[in-house]
């Protein structure tokens, strides 16, 4: 479904040359759910942009159902991936209400024009906002730029799910999160993967949750995959395992900025607005 095929990046920032990526091989089929685990700079959001589109190899393909994507616009792909990054601010219009972000996010396109909300549309949109269960569904016509950094993320979810992409690229989505919104993403973004079999890459720093979450776990270090583990072995695994494999590189606590999983959430705390 998705085959990444030789890639290597090379980024010149002045007289500086960093190799991001090195010769990497990645093959995922229908419904894989990855994380993607590995050191500070080892060159995994370049391996989410690559398959974005918003950074282009510097040799190697990179192909989505057999279709060679290698040099289509950013633009074009995002007809088919579904997006999120850390920052809360990121993948939603401030300016906009919940329902005109979510009005946009069917039609996959950019910011700007204001959709006009039929009342059918508003109904479904409060319907699908009640399912995450966090009181989104009264707030339709609030400006997203008053909700909570966990309220936006759980936004940007459904929105990024709304219209089922061919693939769901998520940078430390819960990374600047507290630890109760961070679990609720988490819970969130596992049913909505699980329950439509999206193909997923998930990036985090929190080994606990790469391990619980998904089918498939790949460590990443200075541009390669350094270890993959999948289905049954990925269950067993332990972060003490994933840490000793990481030591044994050489890589430090330092450069993996561990985390703790964040305890299950039995209400999402919000933050004042
Ligand atoms: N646009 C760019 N110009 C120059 N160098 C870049 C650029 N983007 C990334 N790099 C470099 O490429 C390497 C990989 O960066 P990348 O952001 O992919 O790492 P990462 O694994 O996501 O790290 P982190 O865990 O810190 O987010 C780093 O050395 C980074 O400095
Ligand atoms: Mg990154």
């Amino acid at each position: 479904m998705l085959n990444l095929e030789r890639i290597s990046k090379t980024f010149h920032a002045g007289a500086d040359r960093v190799l991001a990526l090195r010769n990497l091989d990645l093959f995922l089929v229908e419904s894989d759910f990855l994380t993607i685990i590995g050191s500070n700079g080892a060159g995994k959001s370049t391996l989410l942009n690559l398959i974005a589109g918003t950074v282009l190899p510097t040799t190697g393909c990179v192909l989505i159902d057999d279709v060679d994507v290698t040099s289509m616009p950013a633009y074009r792909r995002a007809r088919m991936i579904g997006r999120i990054v850390q920052d809360p601010l990121a993948g939603t219009a401030p300016e906009m209400s919940v329902a005109e972000n979510l009005a946009l996010a069917i039609k996959r396109v950019g910011r700007g024009l204001r959709p006009a909300l039929p009342r059918k549309l508003r109904t479904r949109f409060r319907d699908q906002l009640a399912a995450l269960e966090i009181g989104l569904e009264s707030r339709l016509n609030a400006p997203v730029s008053l909700l909570s950094g966990g309220e936006r993320q759980a936004l940007a979810v459904l929105m990024a799910t709304l219209v089922e992409p061919k693939l769901l690229l998520l940078d430390e989505h819960t990374a600047a999160l507290d630890p109760a919104n961070a679990a609720m993403i988490v819970r969130l973004t596992e049913s909505f993967v699980c329950e439509a079999g999206l193909t997923t890459l998930m990036v985090t720093h929190n080994m606990e949750q790469a391990i619980a979450v998904g089918n498939r776990l790949i460590m990443m270090h200075k541009g390669e995959i350094i270890h993959e583990v999948q289905g049954h072995e990925k269950q067993r695994a332990s972060v003490e395992d994933l840490v000793d494999l990481f030591a044994r590189r050489h890589v430090v606590d330092d450069e993996l900025l561990l985390e703790r999983m964040p305890e299950p959430a039995t209400e999402a705390i919000k933050l004042p607005l």
